[in-house]
């Protein structure tokens, strides 16, 4: 394929092929390796490399930089905050019912729920959300210059260098303080890896759960049946969410590497320094795997699709994302029975123009 840049690549588009590639470590996530397929016209920089902290690395330095965090997001941990995330879903909701009619589900309820959730997580004032949530759409948009891109990243930067400098005088019990204090005690991690983490965990968790948010609740005002389904019995819902995260698959173009060495992959030489995307939604679709692909089926068992990736980068954050949709999905139609979109699919506004696909505003009413 040719992507935006001029720049060729090759596409993975089966499942199998997408899986085996991705455990593969002869292919590296290292967005400074000439070759690494870009969608924008950007050098290589290093220092990108590491503001992008885990999914940039490869390995022995990527195992040793996830291990460090990976204990902030186990099933047990990511539990303990279900309470939590389902007190900031009820406000939200009421909130959004005192409000006026037509709300727009996005603003009211799809970006100030993974916002707030990440932000206590990390130990970032959300009162700062305007800031953070305006600059990371600037990065995701593929529509802006590289110069506003390359502002938005930098404003992000300082913003998270400031963060982490005033943790580490005065260290929080939060992700990010809880980090600052592992790193006085190992020396594993530098304030600049500090500074590149926060960045990615606050950019990666707020957007791409924001979209699936307003994505899923479009899924079910068409499909009358699948809000049936969750109500009459919420304990489909997990499974009910793992097939939206299918059917949109919305980080798809996301997921790239660079071979390290020449790879044979389904009978095609890939030679060293050549860029391979792994297309998810095409994987998310192969008929081998999910039979009818292109219906959205809340029968379906889902559980293996590509949306988080799949090998050692898989989303970091993947549980946390489901608690999130399940939480927001189960309240949202149990407290509206009748929510309504309040304007016609083919007016909305979708994001065909950003890294993650999405839509920028959805009227409902009730
Ligand atoms: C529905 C929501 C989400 C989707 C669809 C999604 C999708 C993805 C995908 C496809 C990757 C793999 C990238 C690759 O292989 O190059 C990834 C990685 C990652 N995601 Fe997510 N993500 C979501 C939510 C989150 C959340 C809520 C967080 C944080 C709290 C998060 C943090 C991360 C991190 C840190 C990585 C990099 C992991 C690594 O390289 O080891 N994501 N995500």
């Amino acid at each position: 394929v040719v992507l935006p840049t001029g720049q060729e690549a090759w596409a993975l588009t089966r499942h199998a092929d997408i899986r085996a590639m991705l455990t593969d470590p002869r292919f590296s996530a290292d967005r400074t390796r000439p070759g690494f397929p870009s969608m924008v016209a950007e050098a290589p920089q290093p220092a990108r490399r590491r503001a992008l902290s885990l999914i940039a690395m490869d390995p022995p330095e990527h195992g040793t930089a996830r291990r460090e965090v990976m204990g902030e997001f186990t099933v047990r941990r990511l539990e303990e905050l279900r309470p939590r995330i389902q007190q900031i879903v009820d406000e939200h909701i009421a909130a959004m019912l005192d409000g006026p009619q037509p709300a727009d589900l996005v603003q009211a309820l799809s970006l100030p729920v993974p916002s707030l959730v990440i932000c206590e997580l990390l130990g970032v004032p959300y009162d700062d959300h305007d800031f953070f949530q305006s600059r990371s759409s600037a990065l995701f948009s593929h529509s802006n210059s590289l110069a506003e891109r390359g502002s938005a990243m930098q404003e992000l930067q300082s913003y998270l260098h400031e963060m982490v400098s005033r943790k580490e005088e005065h260290p929080t019990d939060d992700l990010l303080g809880r980090q600052v204090i592992r790193q006085r005690e190992t020396g594993e991690l530098s304030h600049a890896d500090l500074v590149g983490l926060g960045f990615l965990l606050l950019i990666a968790g707020h957007e791409t759960t924001a979209n699936m948010i307003s994505l899923g609740t479009l899924a079910f005002l068409e499909r009358p049946e699948a809000i049936a389904a969750i109500r009459d019995d919420p304990a489909r819902t997990p499974a009910v969410v793992e097939e939206l995260l299918r059917y949109f698959t919305i980080a798809d173009s996301s997921i790239a590497r660079v071979a390290a060495e020449d790879v044979e992959i389904a009978g095609v030489r890939i030679r060293a320094g050549e860029g391979v995307l792994a297309l998810g939604y095409a994987g998310n679709t192969d008929p081998e795997v999910f039979p009818e692909p292109h219906e959205l089926d809340v029968s379906r068992s889902a559980r293996h699709h590509l949306a988080f990736g799949f090998g050692p980068h898989q989303c970091l954050g993947q549980n946390l994302a489901r608690i999130e949709l399940q939480i927001v999905f189960d309240t949202l139609f149990r407290l509206i029975p009748d929510l309504t979109l309040a304007a016609r699919v083919e007016d909305l506004s979708f994001k065909n123009d950003a890294s993650a696909y999405g839509i920028y505003a959805l009227p409902v009413t009730w």
